[in-house]
């Protein structure tokens, strides 16, 4: 072990000390310098932030493709939600402010296809709980690398499962704060398991959400349905899903697309299961707790849903920000 007292021992063993996965980081904005990184070694957040010792900030997470990025403004609004939640504001600018630096580090990775994270915490003051020893807080913008969705590396479709992992209460849970405890259990719990996403239900029995994950069912009588918002994530991919599914209405695919309060019996009885969200796009479940749902193979409504909710991302110019 050494000791590091200046920023050239620091440099030499930040070198040494690179890490195979950070050819995924493009790019990060830091409200820290007002600056755009580039090397993923120099990537950093204080340690007294309090978004690293308490979890105390929000943040968002969306895709681009074709060199723009799809639905930002929804997230942005849901970022400035949370934010209000919490008691957190960006008084540099306000959300223009978060647009525009969240554009610039876009074009400064400036990948046609690639992910970004938003995130917007207390800032550094100290290692106490207090949000009010924090005189300002930080923006970090983190753009990385696109993965395929769920569907086209797994055209099998997903496996599913009930988590016993219990639901946030709701002030946080419709919020999105960069406290996932809960979320990450959910997911090793799904991991260990050997599914690929896990859904929890509320108290009264309802099916909640996944860890970072909406989940919906087309039901026994045709329907699309989705939990009721009032103690879950407003996930933006479901919400749109929601609107493309009256295509579905239409042509008579679908009986209705609403949300319900939607039990455990209800998903045993389900034609389909569908996990929605921003890195997955839609996602069909062909197995819950291990037993098939349907014929146990990608099911007509996730897949049609996909392909619209796939062109939407490539097209719906309404709803995408070229950089
Ligand atoms: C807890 C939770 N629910 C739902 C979602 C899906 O939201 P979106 O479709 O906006 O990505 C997410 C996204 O990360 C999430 O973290």
């Amino acid at each position: 072990m050494k000791i590091i007292s200046g920023f050239e021992e620091w440099a030499r063993a930040a070198e040494a000390a690179r890490k195979p996965w950070q050819k995924n980081h493009i790019a990060m904005y830091t409200s820290e310098f007002d600056a755009i990184v580039l090397d993923p070694q120099l990537w950093r957040i204080p340690l007294d932030d309090h978004l690293v010792h308490r979890g105390d900030g929000v943040f968002e997470m969306f895709k681009c493709e074709n060199r723009a990025a799809y639905n930002m403004e929804a997230h942005l609004a849901r970022l400035v939600h949370s934010a209000r939640s919490i008691g957190l504001e960006w008084k540099k600018g306000g959300i223009d402010d978060i647009r525009e630096k969240t554009i610039a580090a876009m074009k400064a990775a400036g990948r046609d296809r690639q992910y970004v994270r938003v995130m917007l915490s207390r800032g550094p003051g100290s290692f106490a709980v207090n949000p009010y020893d924090c005189p300002e807080p930080s923006l970090y913008v983190m753009v990385y690398a696109w993965h395929e969705p769920f569907m086209t590396l797994h055209p099998e479709g997903a496996k599913t499962c009930r988590s016993d992992v219990r639901v946030k209460e709701p002030r946080y849970a419709t919020m999105k704060s960069c406290n996932y405890l809960p979320n990450v259990m959910m997911k090793k719990e799904a991991v260990e398991r050997g599914c690929d996403f896990a859904v929890a239900f509320d108290d009264a029995g309802h099916m909640a959400e996944g860890a970072t994950e909406n989940f919906g069912i087309v039901s026994a009588a045709g329907e699309l349905l989705f939990p009721d918002l009032s103690g879950i994530l407003s996930g933006t991919t479901m919400l749109r899903t929601m609107e493309l599914a009256e295509k579905l209405v239409a042509d008579g695919t679908l009986a209705a697309v609403r949300h319900a309060d939607i039990t455990e019996a209800d998903v045993e009885a389900a034609r389909e299961i569908t996990v929605v969200g921003s890195t997955l796009d839609v996602a069909a479940g062909v197995t819950w707790n291990g037993r098939p749902v349907g014929g146990g193979k990608p099911g007509p409504v996730a897949l049609a849903l996909n392909a619209l909710l796939h062109e939407d991302i490539q097209s719906n110019a309404a709803l995408r920000t070229a950089y």
